[in-house]
């Protein structure tokens, strides 16, 4: 261990705390425990705590950690291609995909971050998603995911921002190449939707991560995508998370 590397675990540590709001709502419990959606209250979709007192990130420590794993592993195999959240809401794990670019020195790949920037829309596919019943759509607005990212000195050319809904917004992309992709969001029509189109841009050798493995859509939605394409790589799972790596150039691009 280099003094070098003592002081990139302290500062992607300390951001790992921050974007969960540890610091401010974690009380006496240790951080590899902490979640902050225990202060939220799903049946009234309010946190409740301070408003003011906002957490930018849904993630727990796991979770974060996956990404710097994964980040860490396709650089160590020069997988190339940038990295991707599709499903940002106030952009937690981007800032912190954008610090592991800094931290690691990884000038070449920069952070894309994926989002309608106005919440999850209504499954048009898929029934019974119980998702579509949720009150809360998980709405943040651009300009505070900005600010958020910023704040952490941290919003520069490397963060792409890929405003609207998946399924206008991700067609854009076809010219990209994804080393780490991780999608976060929820609903059956939406994960289908990134899978259909980033899955093909992800280099082999590159990570997939599923946030919201025990959502049945969303797992249904990784399933059938699966299966279409004849996908066979192993599924780990971890923290709530799923991941696969990608072993073979599968993926047949959405056209439309
Ligand atoms: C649970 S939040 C993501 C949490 C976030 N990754 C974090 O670090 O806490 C889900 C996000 O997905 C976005 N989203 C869901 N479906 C979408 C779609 N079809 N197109 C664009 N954005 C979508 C929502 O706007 C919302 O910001």
């Amino acid at each position: 261990m280099t003094a070098q590397s003592v002081h990139r675990d302290a500062y992607l540590d300390l951001i790992k705390r921050s974007i969960t709001n540890y610091h401010y709502l974690g009380g006496d419990g240790s951080f590899e425990d902490f979640r902050c959606v225990t202060h939220y209250d799903l049946e009234q979709a309010r946190w409740k705590i301070d408003p003011l007192a906002k957490p930018i990130t849904l993630l727990n420590k796991i979770q974060l950690d996956l990404i710097e794993q994964a980040v860490v592993a396709v650089e160590q195999r020069k997988v190339p291609g940038d990295f991707m959240e599709a499903g940002i809401w106030r952009g937690g794990a981007i800032i912190l995909m954008r610090a592991l670019i800094f931290a690691y020195g990884l000038n070449g790949r920069k952070v894309f971050a994926a989002d309608s920037f106005a919440g999850i829309p209504k499954n048009v596919r898929a029934v019974n998603d119980p998702v579509d019943n949720w009150s809360d759509r998980w709405v943040a607005p651009i300009e505070e995911v900005r600010q958020n990212i910023a704040r952490f000195g941290l919003l520069d050319h490397k963060v792409v921002f890929v405003p609207g809904f998946f399924s206008d917004s991700l067609k854009s992309l076809s010219r990209e190449r994804f080393a780490v992709i991780r999608l976060d969001s929820d609903s059956y029509d939406s994960v289908e939707t990134s899978l259909e189109y980033l899955y093909p841009l992800v280099s082999q050798g590159g990570i997939v991560i599923i946030d919201d493995w025990h959502l049945p859509g969303c797992r249904m939605a990784v399933l059938d995508y699966r299966s279409r394409q004849g996908i066979r790589d192993d599924i780990f799972e971890l923290g709530g998370n799923a991941y696969w790596v990608k072993q073979q150039s599968y993926g047949t691009p959405r056209r439309s």
